[in-house]
């Protein structure tokens, strides 16, 4: 039996204010967002019927929908009590939530006047981003040719359908090529991040990782900070060049559908799944499944 594709599950959307069946949830293809990427999402998870960090998540899609312009009618509340109610809806305590908001088929071309800002969310059953052996043994990355943009080139602080072009491609040749992802340096040659989630690295009692110059502000990424702050980790956001990776001993990924990954190569340079990243992987986990129902 072939696979479902994920445009024929049973189950429900949020859509514009009602739910509708999975199946009814379409948009035409003259929509704004499908040819101009006029679009903001958000992925979120919820463990044990709680989604975590839910009200960040509806902050940063409100940031996104800022820098692109884009004004979504419903208040923040709304939007959280959507999420909660698709979830309740499908009948899911764990689940992957994908919040988005989009310019629709009311006008087309480049201006975006006389177009309506829609909103969706869609929840689904997505266990694992990485499979549990890569996570286990640590993923393999190899290096884009792409480069995460200058803010001035690109909305590229927004979780935007805009900038996931340089993403789509970049994850494409790395699995083509035998690789778990690729990572993207950014326009001036410093690390970046990978193509959908932030990179950590490790040296000693120092947690090493990108400033927020031109990568996604992530979520798990402060969650992460946080934790290693509590085990009295030294955390450093600061510009890291390619060759650094030499001096480092673990390296890892943060991403809601991530969680933390470890790393075992990136372009070249290895890496051990050290006792660090695994206490940094049992904490995240059980702060996730923490919360009260
Ligand atoms: C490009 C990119 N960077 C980082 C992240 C990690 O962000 P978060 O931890 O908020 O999921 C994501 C995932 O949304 C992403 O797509």
């Amino acid at each position: 039996m072939s696979t479902p594709t994920f445009d024929d599950f049973d189950g429900w959307i949020w859509l514009d204010g009602a739910s509708v069946p999975w199946r009814e949830a379409k948009v035409h293809i003259l929509t704004h967002a499908l040819h101009y990427a006029t679009s903001v999402f958000e992925g979120q998870r919820a463990y044990n019927g709680t989604i975590f960090e839910l009200e960040a998540h509806t902050a940063r899609l409100f940031k996104s929908a800022e820098i692109m312009g884009m004004e979504i009618e419903q208040s923040a509340d709304e939007i959280n009590q959507a999420c909660y109610d698709n979830l309740h809806k499908n009948g899911f305590k764990d689940a992957y939530q994908r919040p988005i908001a989009w310019r629709g088929s009311e006008k087309m071309g480049i201006t975006v006047a006389g177009t309506k800002v829609h909103v969706a969310v869609a929840s689904w059953e997505w266990p694992s981003y990485f499979s549990p052996q890569a996570k286990l043994k640590g993923l393999r990355l190899c290096m884009s040719d792409y480069r995460r943009p200058d803010p001035k080139t690109a909305p590229i602080l927004a979780k935007t359908a805009a900038n996931y072009p340089i993403s789509c491609l970049s994850k494409d040749i790395a699995e083509k090529s035998g690789y778990d992802d690729a990572l993207l340096l950014d326009w001036e040659g410093y690390i970046g991040e990978a193509t959908g989630a932030n990179i950590f690295f490790i040296k000693g009692n120092e947690v090493h990782t990108p400033s927020l110059k031109c990568v996604l502000d992530g979520i798990t990424r402060r969650t992460v900070i946080g934790l290693a702050r509590g085990k009295a980790m030294t955390v450093i956001e600061r510009n890291i060049r390619p060759e650094e990776m030499a001096d480092f001993d673990q390296a890892f990924l943060t991403g809601t559908a991530a969680e933390v990954t470890p790393l075992a190569e990136v372009a070249g340079y290895s890496f051990v799944v050290g006792e660090e990243i695994k206490d940094l992987m049992q904490s995240y986990d059980d702060l996730v499944r923490s919360k009260p129902l």
